[in-house]
């Protein structure tokens, strides 16, 4: 695991989380500015989602008002961890319909971009999808294969992850959207991601499986589903079958240049 900075919050004996004011400052920037950001170019599906969920605006919001909207909706729930968690805890939480939220903010010097994902990555990118049945099935279907993959295999679904819960686009009649989280909780990706700068590829699981990605750059290659449903659909197709057919034909060349070292 990697080093940071950050430390999740821990609550009192009520589960309640007391921010410092400052933090809940950082907060209402980030989902104001994000809020406009993502007006025309998130999926309906994800402001469907931003509707229900009602997140408040002055305060980070504490994880009991998001499981109350989520429980109501698709049986999930998040799940308070520290800032980084070991691939192993993460699939049991996903396979058990449990989605991990570490409850730290990023400090304003980081506010466009921080390697670790927050409490506003995790509540304002994912948790608005985690109200949608086929975005769900999905993302329980993936934590359950997670959990019983080996290390090797883990490797494949975590680029499946990457290029469709975090960065993933989708075709609707009214344009090209986003739902991936990784997209819809950064102000500039938002933008670039829809812009004519980088890749688009159709999505096909096999082919995101076997492209390599960065964690720190804006993504050069981004998969367009045709349709949400597509993410239910491949939840009941052979998904470690095609993982075995990736690890066969291999990576492809990045399309980005090598992380220099610091
Ligand atoms: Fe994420």
């Amino acid at each position: 695991m990697k080093h940071t900075q950050y430390v999740a919050r821990e609550p009192d004996a009520q589960g309640f989380i007391d921010y410092p004011q400052q933090e809940h400052g950082v907060w209402n920037t980030l989902i104001t500015r994000q809020l406009k950001v993502i007006e025309g170019r998130a999926c309906q599906e994800y402001l469907d989602g931003i509707e229900q969920l009602k997140l408040p605006h002055d305060r980070i919001p504490q994880l009991g008002e998001i499981n109350k909207v989520l429980g109501a909706t698709t049986g999930w729930q998040v799940a308070r961890v520290p800032a980084l968690i070991p691939f192993q805890t993460f699939f049991e939480l996903l396979a058990s319909k449990r989605f991990p939220v570490a409850t730290f903010i990023r400090t304003p010097e980081e506010l466009d971009y921080l390697q670790e994902p927050d409490i506003f990555h995790e509540i304002f990118g994912h948790c608005p999808l985690l109200t949608n049945p086929w975005f769900a099935e999905f993302t329980h279907t993936y934590g359950k294969l997670g959990l019983a993959a080996t290390k090797e295999q883990r490797v494949y679904l975590a680029r499946l992850y990457w290029m469709t819960i975090e960065f993933g686009l989708m075709d609707t009649p009214n344009g090209r959207k986003i739902y991936g989280g990784g997209i819809l909780s950064s102000p500039k990706e938002t933008v670039y991601s829809l812009s004519g700068e980088p890749e688009h590829q159709a999505f096909d699981p096999i082919e995101a499986m076997r492209t390599p990605y960065r964690i720190d750059i804006l993504q050069p290659v981004y998969f367009i589903l045709p349709e949400l449903k597509r993410l239910f659909d491949l939840a009941h197709e052979d998904i470690m079958g095609m993982v075995a057919q990736a690890q066969q034909l291999g990576l492809h060349a990045p399309k980005f240049p090598p992380k220099v070292a610091a």
